[in-house]
């Protein structure tokens, strides 16, 4: 029986499925993961845990949210934990988003934000970046909508935006501004969770699914001021975070010497990465992050499914506005980064 697509919510009527790749044990370097592997202390919890499994989380992540305001300098109550930094956008649009509300998505940045826009009744506003991939700040203020988001480092690009843009969005701009940090460890020039509580308007994302090397657990939270991060705890589903990630998250914030190591191995091998890139004709993006953007010197689609092919995955870009010609690739190892630019290099070879 086919069934038509008429029967959906006319607002997802045209969702498609996500990135989803079929996988024949290739080197993921698309997802801009932590390449280092898991989490250690998150492991050792792992392997250890004796778990109530017939009792609920606490409701509210009280345990992950204080060990958190202990990192940060923050109270519990600043901090909103759930199912990845994907729910904490989720509960943010939710939260402040009125039917048929314009919603600014900046171009390029991270594909989901459209998605949860969509999802909640917004419109998607897209400003574009300007030509060297910082915020259209003018644009962004005078803009007719009710929440600006904007990715610092941004997904695709890698660069961090001003902390005076920023700043000027979140003084200028009438509405909630959600700065998504999901890689800031990475960018020296740190993250503005700190100042959660000098702006009544501004909603800090983070997650463990990067650096952490926790994707697979789903932790991901929102900082604010206390007022919209109890707005923002009213709204979330209870017992989004379960138990298990929830601990593991508490063991790998308390050690912090495996972040720290993962920050020091991409900021040593970004750089050289970037120069072999450079050296095969691409040209490299400057990153701030744990991955690198670079027009390709072939056809993106060419080589995104030829490396495929080779067993190495990365992350096309190249149909998209602003980023023709693209690819995304995460930063490896020493040895990593050899393996991806020599399957590059053949690939080149073969297509040139
Ligand atoms: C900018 C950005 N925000 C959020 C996320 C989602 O993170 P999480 O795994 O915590 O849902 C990603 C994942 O790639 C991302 O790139």
């Amino acid at each position: 029986m086919m069934v038509s697509r008429d029967i959906m919510r006319s607002s997802t009527r045209d969702f498609q499925k996500y990135y989803n790749p079929k996988l024949h044990n290739e080197l993921r370097m698309d997802t801009n993961t932590n390449v280092l592997g898991s989490n250690p202390a998150a492991m050792r919890y792992l392997k250890n845990m004796e778990v109530e499994l017939d009792s609920y989380p606490n409701t509210y992540s009280d345990g992950l949210r204080s060990e958190l305001a202990k990192l940060y300098g923050l109270e519990m109550d600043n901090i909103v934990a759930g199912n990845g930094s994907d729910e904490m956008l989720d509960v943010s649009f939710k939260t402040f988003t009125e039917w048929g509300d314009n919603c600014v998505v900046p171009v390029p940045s991270y594909t989901l934000y459209d998605y949860f826009v969509t999802m909640n009744g917004g419109k998607a506003l897209e400003v574009d970046l300007t030509e060297d991939f910082q915020l259209d700040v003018d644009s962004i203020v005078r803009s007719d909508a009710k929440i600006a988001i904007m990715p610092s480092p941004n997904n695709p690009t890698g660069n961090v935006f001003r902390h005076r843009d920023i700043e000027e969005i979140l003084s200028k701009f009438n509405g909630i501004v959600i700065v998504d940090e999901a890689y800031v460890e990475y960018a020296p020039k740190g993250s503005m969770i700190t100042k959660v509580n000098e702006f009544d308007n501004l909603i800090v994302l983070r997650t463990f699914s990067k650096v952490y090397a926790m994707a697979a657990l789903r932790v991901g939270y929102a900082a604010s001021n206390k007022d919209i991060a109890d707005m923002m705890n009213s709204v979330k589903i209870p017992y989004s975070l379960n138990k298990i990630s929830e601990n593991a998250a508490i063991a790998a914030v308390k050690d912090q010497s495996f972040v720290k190591m993962s920050v020091d191995m991409v900021t040593e091998q970004r750089p050289m990465l970037a120069a072999g890139l450079k050296k095969l004709g691409f040209e490299p993006y400057p990153s701030d992050s744990n991955f690198i953007l670079a027009k390709s010197p072939i056809d993106h689609s060419v080589l995104v499914s030829k490396l495929k092919e080779k067993g190495v995955l990365i992350r096309d870009f190249g149909s998209k506005r602003r980023t023709e010609n693209c690819v995304r690739m995460t930063v490896g190892t020493e040895e990593l980064n050899s393996i991806m630019l020599g399957k590059i290099a053949e690939v080149l070879e073969e297509f040139r």
